[in-house]
């Protein structure tokens, strides 16, 4: 499955990050914690890391994430440099309440008004960041840009009279290092999906939940010997639980696949993390061994392609 990048929207957005970087103190980037490393450009980082810029990493829908993986998450980010993570839901007010208290901590220089911290809220599309930023503004106390000059260029609204959010540098898109991201970012509406992808996308999710969260999927939908179940047959019982048949009387493997992906993104079937920073490296691994391998077969290829031309031009 190929998601598509959009180079020139890319390189714009990227351009305007790198400026954008350079008068602020301080970057939140908002991830989705059920997958919190396929959910990061890793644009983010570079820029970041570039103008040495302090990140809050905001792990967002935690009330849709397992809060074993959330903590485990929070500790593996914790653990990297200039780097607070904080693993949170726009649904809680408290929460958000909490975020610029935070953000202050991480540039304890600024947030005074002779030099208020300026910050931009970054990250990949459906994440939480318009749901953050409202929140955020409910509180703001003055708006400025409201000359057209500076409005056009680069937004800048006060959260307080301490804190300004600097204007998003536009669309970022995912960073699909390993095909499962796709897999999983579409599972959980970070990217669209047709039908075709959609019946994939479901498979690949019941083949996850078989094997972390069986219990979840008993619970939904009452399966019995569950440990018969590959990915087709859950969807496959989903449309006979639920009467999706087709008019040849062939279960609907679409119509199931879509509801299927619906109670997951809406948390129905119960708090889901697809990756873990323990399967987040295992799968790296295993990605690397078969490039590895492919890339042993495609010089092996080049190496037998040469020494044919060789002898053939020997025997000519
Ligand atoms: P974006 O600016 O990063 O693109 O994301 P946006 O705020 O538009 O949020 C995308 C979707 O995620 C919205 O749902 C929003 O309500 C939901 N959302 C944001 N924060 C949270 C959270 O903490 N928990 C949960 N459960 N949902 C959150 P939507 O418009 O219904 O879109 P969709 O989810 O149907 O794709």
């Amino acid at each position: 499955m190929s998601i598509q990048w959009y180079p020139g929207h890319m390189n714009a957005a990227k351009k305007k990050a790198a400026e954008q970087m350079e008068n602020i103190d301080l970057v939140i980037e908002v991830v989705d914690a059920r997958l919190p490393e396929a959910s990061t450009n890793p644009m983010v980082e570079e820029l970041r890391k570039f103008r040495q810029r302090p990140c809050l990493k905001i792990l967002n829908k935690i009330d849709l994430a397992d809060t074993d993986a959330t903590s485990r998450w929070a500790d593996f980010y914790n653990a990297q440099d200039g780097v607070t993570a904080y693993p949170m839901t726009t649904k809680k007010p408290a929460d958000v309440a909490r975020v610029l208290d935070l953000a202050r901590k991480l540039a304890p220089h600024r947030s005074v008004p002779t030099k208020p911290l300026r910050i931009m809220i970054m990250g990949i599309p459906n994440v939480g960041k318009s749901t953050l930023m409202n929140a955020l503004l409910k509180k703001r106390v003055a708006k400025v840009g409201d000359e057209p000059a500076v409005t056009k260029q680069q937004q800048k609204l006060y959260l307080d009279k301490n804190t300004i959010l600097v204007d998003t540098p536009g669309m970022l898109w995912p960073k699909i290092a390993l095909p499962t991201d796709g897999l999983m970012l579409a599972a959980s509406h970070a990217i669209g999906s047709n039908a075709l992808i959609e019946e994939e996308v479901a498979v690949y999710l019941a083949d996850e939940m078989l094997r972390y969260y069986p219990e979840l999927l008993v619970a939904r939908y009452g399966f019995k010997d569950i440990e018969s179940f590959d990915g087709i047959a859950v969807v496959e019982g989903i449309a006979a639980k639920r009467g999706f048949r087709q008019k040849g009387g062939d279960y609907d493997f679409e119509k199931a696949s879509h509801t299927f992906l619906g109670d997951y993104r809406s948390g129905v079937l119960g708090r889901i993390s697809l990756e873990t920073p323990a399967s987040r490296a295992e799968r790296l691994a295993a990605h690397e061994a078969e490039m590895a391998i492919k890339n042993a077969e495609k010089a092996a290829a080049a190496a037998e392609k040469a020494r044919n031309a060789a002898n053939g031009k020997r025997g000519t």
